[in-house]
C-alpha cells in the first residue's frame, strides 16, 4: 500500500482495496502513516465518501490496529454509545441500571468533544475517581462489581486515537464514514456483545438534521451488526438540552438526584429506559424491548442502579459513601449568576451547541488538548423548549469560576436563546428506531 495513491483514489471518487485500507489503519497506529497524509486521507473521505466495503475495511483495520479485548465472564458484555450532545448524562445512569438487570458493562468513554460534553469528565467531578485504568483492572473490575466507566487503555484502537486527534484539527469530524470507523473501532474492540447507539439529531448535535442523522445510524448499524455485534440505533431528540444541566458536576448532581429518587428528571429516565429496554431485549437477559424496558426502571426505581454506582465509583477510588453523601463531595463553583430573559413569550429554539461552547469558555471543557477542565462550572435549571419566558426571568443559572467568567456566559446563554410568540412543536425524545 501506498498512502499517497490510497488517498488519490479516495479524492477521484474510487475505492482503494480493502486490504489496503486495513494497512493505511495500521501505519496510522505504527506510525508508518504521516500526519500529513493522515489529515490528506481524512479530507478526501470526507468530500467523497468511501463505499460501505470501504467503510467497513477501515472500522475493521482500526480496532485490530490494537488490542481486542475477550472476556470470560457468566453474563453478556454490552454497551450503548452516544454521538454526543448538551446535557446527556444518559452512561452514568444506565451502565448501573444494565448491571443490576445482569449484563457486564465495559463501557469505554470519551472526553468532551467540541461543543459536546464527555462521560469521563463529568465522572471526574467526583473527587478521586480514576478513569484510566489497565486493561486488567478493567478485567477484575468487571468479575467485582459487574462494570466500568472508562477511558481506552493506550492499546485499544490506538489508529482511531491518532487520527482523532487529526480530524479534530483538520474540519474533517463531521463525516458520517470516519464517525462511523471511530466509534465502532473502539466498541468492537472492547468484545461487546450487543451495543445500542443513541444518535443524537438537532442543534445540540453533530448531526444537525434528521435526514444525515439517519444515515450515520444506518452506516453504524449496519457495520456493527457486519462485524458481528447484536446492534440497535436510536436517533433522538437533541433540539435542546437532554436534562436541564450542563457542565460536569452539575451534571452528577442530575444523575445523582434521579438514581437516589430525590428529584427525578423524566427526559434522562425515559431515554435510560428506552436504551436499556433495547440492549436487554438483544443480550437475551428480556424478552422483548418493553419487557427490557420495565426491567431497567425496576433498577432505578428500587435502587438496584444507585448501589452498582456506588460500587463502582468507590472501586474506581471515588468516595466509599458517595451514594449517600453526594452533595457534600462535589465540588461547587464561587459564583452563581441567574441569566435573566431579553423578551417576553415562550422559548421557541434553542442554540445546543452554542450552550456547549458557553460551558466550554467557563472552563467546564476544552479549548486546547491537554487543557485542564474545571468540574464546578456549568449551566442549571436551563429553560426547555415551549416554557414560558417573561423580561428579567431567569432562563437558567450560569457557575463560575469569576465575576467575569459569569458575565460572558450570561450573554452566551441569552444569545442561544430564541424567545417569541406562539406554540413550539415538541419533537418526541426517541425520533427513530435503527435496528
Ligand atoms: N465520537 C467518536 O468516538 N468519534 C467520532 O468521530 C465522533 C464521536
Amino acid at each position: 500500500m501506498i498512502p499517497a495513491r490510497l488517498i488519490a483514489t479516495i479524492r477521484d471518487g474510487g475505492t482503494p482495496p480493502a486490504a489496503d485500507l486495513a494497512e493505511f489503519a495500521a501505519g496510522l497506529a505504527s506510525g508508518a502513516v504521516s500526519d500529513a497524509q493522515a489529515g490528506a486521507f481524512a479530507m478526501a473521505v470526507l468530500l467523497k465518501g468511501l463505499s460501505e466495503e470501504g467503510r467497513i475495511a477501515l472500522t475493521r483495520g482500526m480496532r485490530d490496529s490494537g488490542r481486542v479485548m475477550t472476556w470470560d465472564l457468566p453474563g453478556p458484555v454490552v454497551d450503548k454509545h452516544s454521538t454526543g450532545g448538551i446535557g446527556d448524562s444518559v452512561s452514568l445512569l444506565l451502565a448501573p441500571a444494565l448491571i443490576a438487570c445482569g449484563a457486564y458493562v465495559p463501557m469505554i468513554s470519551g472526553r468532551g468533544l467540541g461543543h459536546t460534553g464527555g462521560t469521563l469528565d463529568k465522572l471526574e467531578a467526583i473527587p478521586g475517581l480514576r478513569t484510566q485504568l489497565t486493561e486488567a483492572d478493567i478485567q477484575a473490575q468487571l468479575r467485582y462489581c459487574g462494570g466500568a466507566i472508562v477511558a481506552a487503555t493506550a492499546d485499544l484502537a490506538p489508529a482511531d486515537r491518532r487520527l482523532y486527534a487529526i480530524r479534530d484539527v483538520t474540519g474533517t469530524v463531521e463525516s458520517i464514514d470516519l464517525i462511523t470507523a471511530s466509534i465502532l473501532s473502539k466498541k468492537l474492540a472492547a468484545g461487546l456483545e450487543a451495543l445500542v447507539l443513541d444518535v443524537k439529531c438537532g442543534s445540540g448535535a453533530f448531526m444537525k438534521t434528521p435526514e444525515r442523522a439517519e444515515a450515520l445510524a444506518r452506516s453504524l448499524v449496519a457495520v456493527a451488526q457486519g462485524a458481528g455485534c447484536m446492534t440497535s440505533a436510536l436517533i433522538t431528540d437533541m433540539s435542546q438540552p437532554l436534562a436541564t444541566a450542563a457542565g460536569n458536576a452539575l451534571e452528577v448532581i442530575e444523575v445523582m438526584e434521579t438514581l437516589t429518587g430525590t428529584s427525578v428528571n423524566t427526559a434522562l429516565w425515559d431515554l435510560t429506559v428506552a436504551l436499556g429496554g433495547e440492549v436487554l431485549a438483544m443480550a437475551g437477559l428480556a424478552a422483548d424491548v418493553a419487557d427490557g424496558e420495565a426491567r431497567i426502571a425496576q433498577a432505578l426505581e428500587g435502587g438496584a442502579a444507585a448501589d452498582m454506582f456506588g460500587r463502582m465509583v468507590a472501586r474506581q477510588g471515588g468516595p466509599s459513601d458517595f451514594v449517600e453523601r453526594w452533595p457534600d463531595r462535589l465540588p461547587a463553583a464561587p459564583v452563581v449568576a441567574e441569566v435573566p430573559a431579553l423578551e417576553d413569550g415562550h422559548v421557541v429554539a434553542i442554540d445546543g451547541e452554542a450552550l456547549g461552547f458557553a460551558v466550554v469558555g467557563l472552563g467546564g471543557g476544552r479549548r486546547r488538548e491537554g487543557d485542564r477542565i474545571n468540574p464546578s462550572v456549568g449551566l442549571s435549571d436551563l429553560a426547555g423548549l415551549g416554557e414560558e419566558a417573561g423580561v428579567g426571568v431567569p432562563l437558567a443559572l450560569v457557575h463560575a469560576a469569576t465575576e467575569d467568567a459569569a458575565a460572558e456566559a450570561v450573554r452566551a446563554v441569552q444569545a442561544a436563546y430564541r424567545i417569541g410568540p406562539g406554540e413550539v412543536e415538541e419533537l418526541p425524545l426517541v425520533m427513530k428506531r435503527i435496528g
